[in-house]
């Protein structure tokens, strides 16, 4: 092996040292919304998971408009932050977050889940689909990246979601924690792998 040969090689093996990466984890995104829902999608660019599964009923907020450009056609795209949403109260009647969580700070996560709360109609559900991360603790890795395979039922959409780890921990518990802290009920929590699925209802 030349030089060159090596130094890749080695670039190689120290860019595999700074990841973590998780087993692929296949998430069953069942479709529990009616033709009349208008549906908010928090952190909606990247692939648009929601947006391609129910188009102009979603709008897709994302904080970076590239990611929203970069989303299939179909929902209504807005630039805007979920931690101050641009919308009046009860404007939706439901409400989704993709493997959005997994990019919002621990320290920003409440205000997300008090703004959703807000905006949605009283009844409205909140579905949260996500990867549970564990504490970086000694490990060496700066990325968490999680490969998902994303069974909708029209399609299925294969992509990776990596952010930095240092900041973040996550799991169901800790995400119904805070939403029971903003006002909303748990309706339901389902783990499989690393990663979970859970509903909460914003009471009457
Ligand atoms: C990669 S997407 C998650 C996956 C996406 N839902 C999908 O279907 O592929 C996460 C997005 O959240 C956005 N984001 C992070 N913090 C945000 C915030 N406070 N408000 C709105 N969007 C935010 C990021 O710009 C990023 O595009």
């Amino acid at each position: 092996m030349n030089a060159i040969a090596w130094h890749l090689v080695s670039i190689g093996g120290r860019l595999a040292r700074s990841m973590h990466v998780v087993p692929r984890q296949t998430v069953q995104v069942e479709d529990p919304f009616c033709d009349r829902d208008l549906i908010l999608d928090l952190g909606g660019g990247g692939e648009g998971v929601i947006g391609q599964l129910r188009g102009r009923q979603v709008v897709a907020v994302d904080l970076r408009k590239e990611e929203l450009d970069e989303a299939p056609d179909g929902p209504i795209k807005v630039v805007a932050d979920a931690r101050n949403l641009p919308f009046p109260d009860g404007a939706f009647d439901a409400a989704t977050a993709f493997f959005f969580f997994l990019y919002v700070r621990d320290a920003d996560r409440e205000a997300v889940l008090r703004e959703t709360y807000r905006v949605l109609a009283p009844g409205g559900r909140f579905h949260l689909w996500d990867a549970v991360v564990p504490p970086v603790g000694a490990s060496a890795a700066r990325l968490f990246v999680v490969p998902v395979r994303a069974e909708l039922p029209n399609r299925t959409i294969r992509t990776a979601y990596g952010v930095p780890w240092r900041d973040r921990t996550m799991s169901a518990a800790s995400i119904a924690a805070l939403a029971h802290n903003a006002g909303f009920e748990v309706v339901s929590t389902t783990l499989g792998g690393d990663a979970f699925h859970v509903v909460l209802s914003r009471p009457y």
